[in-house]
């Protein structure tokens, strides 16, 4: 055999033995987000009134049978810890694409309201750090929220900064609207692994109000992490447990509705608990956009199902995901404006790092593309400030809606004057 032949097939068999290395290199995804004895995915939510409640969901590998949690109003100092209140968990396994776990809760009850916390969840040997939370005041107070689109891809690697920066720059956010796809494969544990891994202790600190996207519903059903994983009003449909619901906060009724299911049973669902909201402002969130931002993607059959309920009870607000795009709208009424002077802001807006194309039937004030964005709101008696802004904390989208006596609210436009975020001709969808 020539000497090359040698050589070359020697250099093969090395560059294939790299590769086997390099590959073996790569953590198996079982054991990074893998369960331990000790608590991770931790998550606050509400199941009740925030002015009195608090649940947390957690999960550890299937050696806890018995969990708990302790809690105990906050001091200055350490003494909280010495007498909390233990409290038994309720415990569910939950067999995934890569484990066996079992997911615990607890609903803290009775606690006085406006009033600041501590808590850890485990098991009596194992636990938590100690965490703070504030339940709400009890009737109208000012109010700030967070509201998040789709974080779905590459979560761990290209989400967790937006979600980080957003908590910085409302560091009083109250709870956090994450409005559907949290994930891209339903099931897929590895995601949701990522997805608490990127909020950490932020979702272990403010509520979460999650509302599930078509990427919760592999194959129609309900992705089975869901409803182990966050412990959520169950006072909507009974056939959409957690994924249909509201909980009213500081006078403001927030709604979520599941646009994947029972679209025309909801409608009914709606009316009643909108015309019977004592509360100043509603907020609705789902996933699929009444208004689309998106190229192609026209929700025309749910606009036409769902927008008549929204403008009979003047709904202030509704924000949505699934379009990879960013836009908000003026205000809205009748299902085919696309201007209007009185009606609903509707937004669309995306945290994670797919990006899609905008669509060329222009119904926004402000939109873009190529964006990764997260919004603020703050809710201060007759007035909602409402801010986007981008992955680098630059304000990109503002508008301020006033409640007016009598009349249907006022939007004023705050949009900055930077020019909009669009992709250059010839740019590609990124997709992680
Ligand atoms: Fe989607």
């Amino acid at each position: 055999m020539p000497r090359q032949i040698v050589i070359s097939a020697f250099a093969v068999l090395l560059c294939f033995g790299w590769l086997i290395a390099e590959k073996d290199r790569r953590l198996d995804p079982a054991v990074v987000y893998g369960p331990g004895p000790a608590p991770d995915r931790i998550v606050l939510t509400w199941a009740g009134d925030p002015a009195s409640t608090q649940a947390v969901t957690w999960r550890t590998d299937t050696s806890v049978t018995s969990a708990v949690a302790e809690i105990a109003a906050a001091t200055d100092g350490p003494e909280f810890s010495l007498k909390p209140r233990r409290v038994p968990a309720a415990t569910e396994p939950l067999r995934s694409d890569l484990n066996e776990a079992h997911y615990h809760s607890v609903h803290f009850t009775g606690l006085d309201p406006d009033s600041l916390y501590c808590y850890r969840v485990g098991d009596g040997f194992n636990w938590s750090e100690w965490n703070q939370f504030r339940t709400a005041a009890k009737g109208p107070a000012p109010l700030t929220l967070l509201y998040v689109g789709d974080a779905q891809n590459a979560i761990w690697q290209l989400w967790s900064r937006v979600i980080r920066l957003s908590v910085l720059t409302a560091p009083g956010a109250r709870f956090i609207v994450h409005a559907g796809d949290l994930i891209n494969k339903s099931g897929a544990d590895a995601e949701w692994g990522e997805w608490h891994r990127a909020a950490d202790w932020i979702n272990r600190t403010i509520p979460s109000f999650p509302t599930p996207g078509n990427h919760e519903y592999g194959g129609g059903s309900l992705d089975d992490h869901w409803r182990p994983q966050f412990t959520l009003p169950e006072n909507g449909l009974p056939e959409l447990k957690e994924t249909n619901y509201f909980v009213d906060i500081q006078g403001v009724r927030m709604v979520s509705l599941d646009s994947m299911r029972m679209q025309q049973e909801q409608i009914d669902w709606l009316d009643r608990t909108l015309a019977g909201n004592p509360n100043r402002w509603t907020i609705l969130t789902f996933h699929y956009p009444l208004y689309s931002a998106g190229k192609g993607r026209d929700m025309k059959k749910l606009r036409d199902l769902w927008q008549p309920v929204l403008d009979r009870h003047a709904v202030d607000l509704v924000l949505t995901g699934h379009d990879h795009t960013y836009a908000r709208s003026n205000l809205l009424s009748g299902t085919n404006a696309r201007s209007g002077k009185a009606g609903t802001v509707y937004v669309v807006s995306v945290s994670g790092p797919k990006m899609g194309q905008l669509t060329s039937d222009v119904w926004w004030e402000r939109a873009a593309e190529d964006s990764q964005l997260f919004q603020v709101i703050r809710i201060d008696g007759g007035r909602l400030h409402y801010k986007s802004f981008t992955a680098r904390g630059n304000l990109y989208d503002a508008f301020e809606l006033r409640k007016q006596k009598g009349k249907a609210n006022k939007l004023v436009n705050l949009v900055p004057a930077s020019p909009e975020n669009r992709r250059a001709p010839g740019g590609k969808n990124f997709i992680p």
